[in-house]
Parts: C-alpha cells; structure tokens; sequence
C-alpha cells in the first residue's frame, strides 16, 4: 500500500500483516455484531453544520483528561494480547503515546509487564484493572501499579463474565498461539511476525502468569477467561478497590443512566461510556446514542469520556460536541500497531488529530474546548 491516509489503510495491512488468529480477535464482536457494527454507523447518522467566514489561523486541540495535560483529549484504550498482534505490541504503542502526548491505558491481559512498559517509557501510564477471583492476585498487581507509578487506575466494570465472540472460538485463540496445521499455514505467509516474534522474551502472560493458573492446560482463552475472573463484582467491591488504589480512579464500561448515577455516588475521576468496542452485551445501543442521557444524569459530577467505534477525527470531534470530555480509541491504534509497529500507532493518532483539526475548523471552530451542540445535527432518537 503506498499512501496510508486513513484507519481504514491500517487495518487492511494489519490484516495483511497479521496471524488471522490476532486480526479476527482484534476485528470482532460478540454474537451477531449488531452492536458493533452499529458503535461505528451510530456515528454516520450525526452531521455536520459547515460555517465560513470565521478566522481559523490559530487552532488547539490540546485539553486535559483527569487533570493531565494532553495533545488531544484522546487516551489509547486497554487491549488484551496487544503484544500478540506485534511483539512488545505494549511498550510500542506506549511508547508512540508518549511521544505524542497523550494517555497509554494498559490491560491486565497485557503480554508486556506493567514493569516492562515502566521500563521503556518515562511518564506515567494508565492501568487496568479486571476483578479476579483472586484477591491475592488483584492486591499484588494494584501494588505493581502503585510502584510503576500509573496516574489512574481504569477499573473495568462490563466483562466479569465473557461475551462469546464466535471467531475465536472457531480460531482457538489462545497466546501464544498453538502451532496447529492452519496456524502453521497462516504463520507461512506472515513470517515477519513470527520473526520478530522469535527475537522476543515476552511471549506469554507474564502479566498475570504467577496467578494464570492453567492457562497452559486450557483449550481456550475463553475457557480460562471464564475460570479466572470474579463474577461478584458489586459497588461494594469497587468501593474496597477505589480504597486500596487511593489514586485517580476510571470506571470503564458505564452505558446507563442508572449505573453511571451510581458511579458518580461511589466517587470516581471520571467514567467511560463504553459497550466493550460491541464486545460483550450484543443488542446494547452504541456508546454515542447513550453519551447524551449520561451526560445529563452525571456530566457536572465526574468525567465523561466514550469509547466503541471511534475510527476518525470526525467521530472524535462528534463526542466532543456531544459534551464528552474526551475519547479512547481501542481498533483505530491496534490496526495501526498490527499494520505498522510503533510507527503504525503514530500514523493512527496523526491521522485522527488531523481530521479533528480539520473538521473543527470546517465548522468554524478553532479550539477543542469551544465545541459544542452548535455543530452537530443530532438525530431525535438519540437519547
Ligand atoms: C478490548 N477492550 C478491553 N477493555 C478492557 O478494559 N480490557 C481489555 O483487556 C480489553 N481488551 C480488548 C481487546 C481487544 C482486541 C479490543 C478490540 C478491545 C475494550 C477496549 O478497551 C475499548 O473499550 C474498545 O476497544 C473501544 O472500542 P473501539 O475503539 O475498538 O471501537
């Protein structure tokens, strides 16, 4: 592919680049994808209002998430297995985060180490938090994060029981990948992965690997998924974890009124109005349908970002407008990272600062903070 210009490029080569395994996990959601498919053409359905005659000379898109001061109101979501998509997948998109300037969020089902990832980068990092059925194990990793120095912890609230995703159970997903005949055929044909791959020491869960019990004897990742984490989560726990942390705290995968009032009574620095990226309760609305109720029940409490099916500036520059105080974006950086290492998770966050920019101005509006309802048509449906 000789130009890339859009997420829409990046995640033709990642496909290209990648074992189907990793690409398909990336690339998919829950059941019949219905929510999935509508996170992104949720986005379709806002328009835009184009002003003239404003002068456009001086533009910004610079703001704050959390306090922290940022190049685009924009933190890079948690992803799971990132370092199976590229290796050291995690200390490379970090890495790109930094430079750029904006917030790296990094999973629990990550392969690099929240050690790892303090190695290689200088600032501090978001972590993420998923409730397992061992307390031992949830206290020691929020201690690893205390001491990496992580600014916030994300505590993600939509995924104490698994959505089922039919590709990977059809792929047998599993890190690393086990060596089966079709995976050896696909493997043939993406040799550079498997090369850089071999150069690697970071092959495994060593995140969680001290408490990943089985995770080698087990037939899926699903399965394991499903034995680890706890499926009591309630608010009375969170308050126990919020207490523990004592830091900034996140809470990811609010999409309703009711939970996000009761988010904003537990006392957190900000929520994420998320579906999972359509991953886990397939029939749920998409994000952006839901961001306006939300905002109206909780917006003067806490932080509202979104999250689930942002793929450009545009659909940034919509959340903003919307009233959110900033997004994550999860497929938009992995296309980027699978497609092009480092280098491909830059080519992903200058392309969406670009359309923000772009389009920003195009509505007569020259900085992040000034955008506002003014520049949308909203559909009527939208809550
Ligand atoms: C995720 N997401 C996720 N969330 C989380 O809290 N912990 C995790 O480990 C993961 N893992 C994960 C893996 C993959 C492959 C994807 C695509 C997503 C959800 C993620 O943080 C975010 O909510 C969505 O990715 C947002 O939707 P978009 O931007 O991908 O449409």
């Amino acid at each position: 592919m000789a130009v890339i210009t859009t997420i829409d490029d990046l995640k033709r080569l990642h496909k290209r680049r990648t074992p189907k395994m990793f690409y398909d996990y990336c690339e998919s959601g829950s059941w019949s994808e219905q929510t999935f498919r509508e996170n992104t053409s949720d986005f379709d359905l806002i328009r835009l209002r184009q002003r003239v005659a404003v002068d456009m000379s001086n533009r910004s898109t610079a703001s704050q998430m959390i306090g922290e001061e940022v190049a685009l109101p924009l933190a890079l979501a948690p992803v799971g297995l990132t370092g199976m998509q590229r290796a050291d997948g995690e200390i490379k998109a970090a890495r790109a985060a930094e430079t750029f300037g904006v917030p790296f969020t990094l999973s629990t089902m990550s392969i690099c180490s929240i050690e790892d990832v303090a190695e290689h980068t200088r600032k501090p990092f978001w972590f993420q938090l998923y409730v397992m059925r061992d307390e031992e194990f949830v206290d020691g990793i929020i201690e690893r994060a205390k001491r990496a120095g992580c600014s916030a912890l994300v505590l993600t609230l939509d995924l104490q029981i698994l959505g089922q995703r039919h590709k990977d159970l059809k792929n047998g997903l599993t890190a690393p990948p086990r060596l089966t005949l079709p995976v050896m055929a696909d493997l043939a044909t993406k040799w550079r992965w498997g090369l850089e791959m071999l150069r690697t020491e970071r092959k495994t869960f060593r995140n969680i690997v001290g408490h990943a019990k089985g995770i080698d004897t087990m037939d899926s990742l699903n399965e394991w998924t499903a034995a680890q984490f706890d499926p009591r989560l309630d608010w009375e726990k969170i308050r126990q974890i919020k207490r523990k942390w004592g830091g900034k705290i996140i809470l990811k995968g609010v999409l309703d009124v009711e939970d996000a009032k009761m988010a904003a009574e537990v006392g957190c620095d900000a929520i994420v109005v998320s579906n999972h990226g359509g991953r886990q309760l397939d029939g749920a609305l998409s994000s952006i349908r839901m961001l306006p109720g939300i905002l109206r029940a909780v917006g003067d409490r806490v932080e509202v970002l979104l999250d689930s099916g942002i793929r450009s500036g545009q659909d940034v520059l919509k959340a903003l407008a919307l009233g959110a105080d900033g997004v994550m974006i999860g497929r938009a950086y992995i296309h980027g990272l699978g497609a092009m290492g480092e280098a491909g998770v830059t080519t992903a966050l200058e392309i969406i600062r670009k359309e923000l920019d772009t389009t920003m101005a195009l509505c007569g509006k020259r900085d992040v903070a000034d955008l506002d309802r003014s520049v949308l048509l909203v559909p009527e449906d939208f809550e």
